[in-house]
């Protein structure tokens, strides 16, 4: 074939990726192995019943035709009422721009503040795909750690120290995945007044939003932050749609203008009949107290199972889906330790590492299984855990 282009070649640097645990993990559940996946970020369970009606009687009633590039307005309107309850700022129609997910907001919001050759600040430990989404734009970035004895919370003073002259955004996650870090108001207030000084974007991506077990505080509510903050939003955790992709970003109405452009030449709109089944479902909030409530259980469940274990302690893990557990006391080489689980216990989980730096000699594991199997892996965990030691002795 001719040469591709280097901004497709770039997206993905070939190389290791930190999912080979969980690669080989899935390898041998689907060879027969009682494996215990708790390694990827997507639900057991099926979307609520309600919305799944909403969209079969959607497809019936012949919505089947183009969209309006922003969105249809009913969905819309029902973004715009749910950043206004995630922002605590009244949000109108205007300001929000479905995408299709979290992800195609967050490239989307990628795309419109950074030019080629522009700096971002990414903070770390992050979802894996942003450095990829950085360079689909062309854009430079430095990862700012945030430290695993501070609860993984954002530090102003490293931030301040690795901007440069063409910083021109930061990128933050809270509720994080994947430390469950929930961002406290002090540390996102330092993080706005650095935005504030020197004229930066904030891209907010709070997909776990309604899974911080409490409060959610937004930047885009804190004073002079709402002109100068992309919100990237997402059905996929909050109404259990992974699959249905859908998402949305909020921001000020001239960007959201100007981003409509953007799926001028993408998507040119998204399906109807799965923008109305959203639409219901943001306005009647399906499934979204239970999910939370499952969440939270879970991780009650998780936290007591691993509290009293020896050398095993609990860092972030305030909300998300996932646990950050610090292993480094058993192992300080948190990819042979996840490698040495699954061979002994059959349970996948993710090294820390593979997220960054910061979140080294953890593994993180998801809350995507029901409270018998967390309970089990835990126990497994605490066998393993001790018995490590024995033999490392
Ligand atoms: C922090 C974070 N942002 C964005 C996304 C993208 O979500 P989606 O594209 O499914 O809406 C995810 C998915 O796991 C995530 O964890």
């Amino acid at each position: 074939m001719p040469r591709p282009s280097k901004r497709i070649s770039g997206i993905v640097p070939s190389g290791k990726d930190g999912w080979e645990v969980h690669t080989e993990a899935w390898a041998r559940k689907e060879a027969g192995q009682d494996i215990i996946m708790l390694s990827v970020g997507d639900h057991d369970f099926d979307t609520p019943s309600q919305t799944i009606e909403a969209c079969v009687t959607a497809v019936r009633g012949s919505n089947h035709h183009y969209t309006p590039l922003p969105g249809v307005p009913r969905l819309r309107r029902a973004m715009a009422a749910a950043s206004t309850a995630c922002t605590g700022i009244e949000t109108g129609p205007d300001q929000v721009i479905a995408t299709p997910g979290g992800q195609a907001a967050l490239y989307a919001a990628v795309q419109a503040v950074l030019d080629q050759g522009d700096h971002a600040i990414v903070v770390a430990p992050y979802y894996a795909t942003y450095p990829n989404t950085f360079s689909a734009a062309g854009a430079s970035f430095t990862v700012v750690e945030t430290p695993a004895e501070d609860g993984f919370q954002p530090r102003a003073d490293r931030i301040r120290a690795a901007l440069k002259p063409n910083t021109r955004a930061i990128l933050i996650n809270t509720p994080n995945n994947p430390t469950g870090a929930v961002y406290s108001r002090e540390r996102l207030e330092e993080l706005a007044e650095i935005c504030r000084e020197h004229d930066l974007w904030l891209l907010s991506d709070e997909v776990y939003w309604t899974l911080g077990g409490g409060e959610h505080i937004s930047p885009r509510g804190l004073p002079g932050m709402a002109e100068r903050t992309l919100v990237i939003n997402s059905m996929s955790k909050s109404h259990g749609m992974t699959g249905w992709r859908m998402g949305w970003l909020t921001g000020p109405a001239e960007m959201i203008t100007l981003l409509t452009n953007l799926n001028l030449v993408t998507t040119y709109g998204l399906p109807a009949f799965i923008s109305i089944a959203c639409a219901e479902a943001l306005e009647n909030r399906y499934g979204v107290k239970e999910i939370a409530e499952r969440y939270a259980a879970r991780r009650t469940v998780l936290l007591d199972a691993v509290r009293g274990m020896n050398n095993v302690s609990v860092h972030g893990s305030e909300g998300g889906m996932y646990v950050m557990l610090d292993i480094s006391a058993v192992e300080p080489d948190d990819e042979k330790f996840a490698w040495a689980f699954l061979d002994k216990e059959n349970v996948g989980v993710m090294p820390g590492s593979s997220f960054g730096h910061a979140a080294a000699g953890h593994i993180r594991i998801s809350l995507c299984q029901p409270e018998p199997v967390l309970k089990e892996a835990a126990l497994r965990l605490r066998r393993f855990a001790s018995s490590y030691r024995r033999e490392a002795a």
